[in-house]
């Protein structure tokens, strides 16, 4: 077998290179107390009032919120703890604001089997969080993301691509299990598709800077 040497061979020689340039930052976190959460939230659930109204009905279906706006950050500690803890490790990872993060709107939603969150941004923060607390990666619908750009016509020409790319796909997401905390530019697009089955609590959060 011929070992072909370290060399500085001109034909080796990248011709061509295709920069991806201004990356969206989303980070997923898993949560090593998620037990211990997940448990403790549960039985803040036990005494709370589902609400069917919570002002966000025009770009949701088949959503109610666990409890008033803020209540569960403010009673429930270790997950405040978390939360913030995550929301960190993201801005370090990502856009690195130098200024005080905090949390100005939280809740707890229950999605109910055909449920949907339309695509929508968030104008009055910085991030946005999901924390997948009740959540079966087989049976509830999962987050997504739209790429956001400044033209309505993306990629240039509305063409047919042979295959998916990184710079032709108008929609992305992961895997994401329960215990994770999703973390994502708040003007970022984002919503879920038709839930299939019942009982997904999330909790989210809007970031912004104090
Ligand atoms: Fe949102």
């Amino acid at each position: 077998m011929e070992v072909k040497k370290l060399s500085d061979d001109l034909n080796d020689v990248v011709q061509s290179e295709t920069y991806g340039f201004f990356p969206t930052p989303i980070t997923r976190i898993k949560s090593n107390i998620h037990d211990d959460l997940k448990k403790g939230i549960m039985e803040w659930i036990s005494k709370q009032d589902i609400l069917p109204k919570h002002g966000r009905e025009s770009i949701c279906h088949g959503i109610s919120q666990i409890g008033d706006t803020n209540k569960l950050i403010n009673d429930y500690q270790p997950l405040r703890e978390t939360i913030l803890d995550a929301v960190h490790k993201h801005n370090e990872s990502s856009f690195n604001y130098k200024q005080n993060l905090v949390i100005s709107e939280s809740y707890l939603e229950l999605a109910t089997e055909g449920a949907i969150y339309a695509p929508h941004e968030h104008s009055n923060c910085v991030y946005s969080l999901t924390y997948l607390v009740n959540y079966n990666h087989e049976t509830h619908s999962f987050i997504k993301w739209r790429k956001n750009v400044a033209s309505n016509h993306y990629p240039i020409l509305q063409l047919d691509s042979k295959d998916p790319t990184a710079f032709n796909m108008t929609e992305a997401t992961f895997n994401m299990t329960e215990g994770d905390i999703i973390i994502y530019p708040s003007n970022v697009t984002h919503g879920f598709d038709s839930n299939p089955s019942n009982d997904r609590i999330t909790f989210t959060a809007n970031i912004t800077i104090n």
